[in-house]
């Protein structure tokens, strides 16, 4: 059912409840989520695994980069609810978490790390205060369990490759990662002082089909304004971890099903790094652009805020029983086919 926004005024107190297992909590019938970002690249995929195994769907989304084409082969389920609204307006916030929800999946945030170095308060705006307008909405509704999208951008850069969860202190060096880290800590102050139980996720670079940002899709976008040049942003000598978008939203269900904790804290990426240089490479080899050159601006890094060379440790991840289907090259590989099939060389080719 898509719905336009209403908006209601939730009078729900919060009570303290013990803690139960998100399995357990949801034995035997299917629960409700919200997912705010519900119509973005990993917003849309997460959607896929809740709806396909019976779960019920509301969607918070302003549609700033997300589209109802990744919902729309979910309308005949009659599971999903589409509700219109910013996580930066608490009204809406409150519409959408009171009809009935029993788990938030916060994904909406501003995606572009670069925006930071132009605009300042966008991170604050839309990560900081918006996480706290869906907590206390929480609060307020009652509602008791959080799953959030933070990222590997809150360690920073002088943290130790591979970076474990319990690496500190994480000093983010983007507006974006301290808005992530923000987060985090408004989530742990719940689970605190008001009986929340949380589960943290911090990615790598999620990539994968809807991909509407990133690396791959910038630079196939390049190719196909002209296909004899690529343009890559510092030395290529970035070495980061890439992780399959299926992969993600998979290792987050299995987290979460197999913990327990009030405070849930876990790396999400895969086994292995790949250089830009590399990326580049494989793009140019699936676009079949040969004769692109690829021309590199120099300086160690992308741009001012972008942390050269990441790696997550997934030895957390790997005890709770996932593990990936596709290392970093696979998943790079993976998403140049399809993101090539949905965006098409027609112009160029
Ligand atoms: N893609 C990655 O590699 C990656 C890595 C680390 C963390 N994350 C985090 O994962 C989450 C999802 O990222 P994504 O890659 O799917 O990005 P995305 O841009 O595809 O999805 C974000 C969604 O949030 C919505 N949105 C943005 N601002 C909003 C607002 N004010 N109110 C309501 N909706 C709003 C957008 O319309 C979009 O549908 C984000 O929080 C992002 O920071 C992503």
């Amino acid at each position: 059912m898509w719905i336009a926004l209403i908006v209601i005024n939730p009078l729900a107190q919060f009570s303290a409840q013990n803690h139960l297992p998100y399995t357990d909590a949801f034995a035997g019938s299917s629960m409700r989520a919200l997912v705010t970002g519900g119509a973005g690249f990993i917003g849309s995929h997460l959607i896929d695994r809740l709806i396909g195994r019976g779960d019920e769907v509301v969607v918070l989304d302003n549609f700033s980069s997300g589209h109802a084409t990744f919902l729309s082969h979910h309308e005949p389920s009659g599971l999903l609810t589409v509700v219109n609204g910013d996580i930066c307006n608490p009204e809406d916030v409150a519409a959408a978490m009171s009809l009935n929800i029993d788990c938030v999946f916060h994904l909406a945030a501003n995606p572009d790390i670069r925006l930071g170095t132009r605009i300042t308060n966008t991170d604050l705006n839309q990560g900081t205060v918006a996480t706290y307008n869906i907590l206390e909405a929480m609060r307020i509704a009652g509602v008791k369990q959080i799953a959030f999208a933070s990222s590997s951008v809150v360690y920073g850069e002088d943290a130790p490759l591979p970076t474990p969860e319990n690496h500190g202190p994480c000093m983010p060096i983007s507006l974006y990662g301290a808005s992530k880290q923000a987060g985090e800590g408004l989530i742990s102050s719940w689970v605190g002082t008001f009986g929340l139980q949380a589960w943290i996720f911090r990615f790598a670079n999620i990539i994968g089909a809807r991909g509407t940002h990133g690396v791959i899709f910038d630079f196939i976008h390049k190719l196909k304004n002209d296909p004899t040049r690529l343009e890559v942003l510092g030395n290529g000598l970035q070495e980061k971890s890439y992780m399959e978008v299926g992969d993600c939203v998979d290792a987050i269900l299995h987290v979460m099903a197999s913990t327990n904790e009030p405070l849930n804290l876990y790396n999400l990426g895969s086994h292995d790094t790949a250089s830009v240089r590399r990326i580049a490479e494989i793009v140019v080899e699936v676009t079949g652009c040969h004769d692109a050159k690829i021309e590199y601006t120099g300086g160690d890094r992308g741009w001012a805020g972008d942390i050269p060379r990441a790696r997550l440790a997934i030895e957390k991840m790997l005890e709770s029983g996932f593990d990936v289907s596709m290392n970093s090259e696979e998943a790079i590989r993976h998403t140049a086919s399809v993101l090539l099939e949905e965006i098409g060389l027609e112009e160029t080719t």
